[in-house]
């Protein structure tokens, strides 16, 4: 499972901490471990169920937000980082386990579609994706971008880095919301 999670994030080699990158690592192994989907189905599933047809792979979206987020980090620390330090190391790990919930929260469906799971219904991604991320020994300022990185961590005051990535998110989910922004297949 190790070698299948390095193949489908390669981001994680951008984590300069060793015990963060194993521990990211250990996450997505052990969401894996439990989750009813296949390595190789996130290069197929759609990133969303909220959204009819979604033309986006799980993996092209994900890996999308974790490159949107360190340039934008990269472009934030360049012209602000004087006054809003940013952690680097945060924001990537924090990118890259943003939803790895998720493989906890679908199931595939008996016509081979995927469909949100009963534990999905109960517990949305952020939480079980911190309960993952706590058990592999992830420290608090990345679980806290997992908590915080959907529409719960409104309620949230985040961090610099929080922001980073719950922008990264959505821009690169909004976008699809609008059917006329979208190419036709
Ligand atoms: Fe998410």
């Amino acid at each position: 499972m190790r070698d299948a999670v390095v193949r489908l994030w390669p981001e994680i080699q951008w984590i300069e901490n060793p015990k963060l990158r194993e521990q990211v690592t250990q996450t997505w192994v052990k969401a894996l471990e439990r989750s009813p989907l296949k390595p190789d189905d996130l290069n197929h599933i759609p990133f969303t169920l909220l959204i009819a047809n979604c033309p986006i792979t799980f993996m092209e979206h994900k890996r999308c937000v974790v490159h949107i987020a360190r340039q934008s980090a990269e472009a934030m620390q360049e012209f602000m980082g004087r006054a809003l330090p940013i952690n680097m190391d945060t924001v990537v790990a924090g990118a890259i386990l943003a939803d790895v919930g998720k493989l906890l929260e679908y199931e595939l469906g008996p016509d081979g579609k995927s469909r949100q799971s009963e534990r999905g219904e109960a517990l949305r991604h952020p939480f079980t994706g911190v309960a993952l991320a706590l058990e592999c020994g992830v420290r608090d300022d990345v679980c806290h971008i997992i908590a915080a990185h959907a529409a719960e961590g409104d309620l949230v005051k985040r961090t610099t880095e929080a922001y980073i990535v719950h922008h990264a998110d959505f821009m690169a989910y909004l976008p699809f919301k609008n059917a006329r922004n979208v190419k036709p297949k």
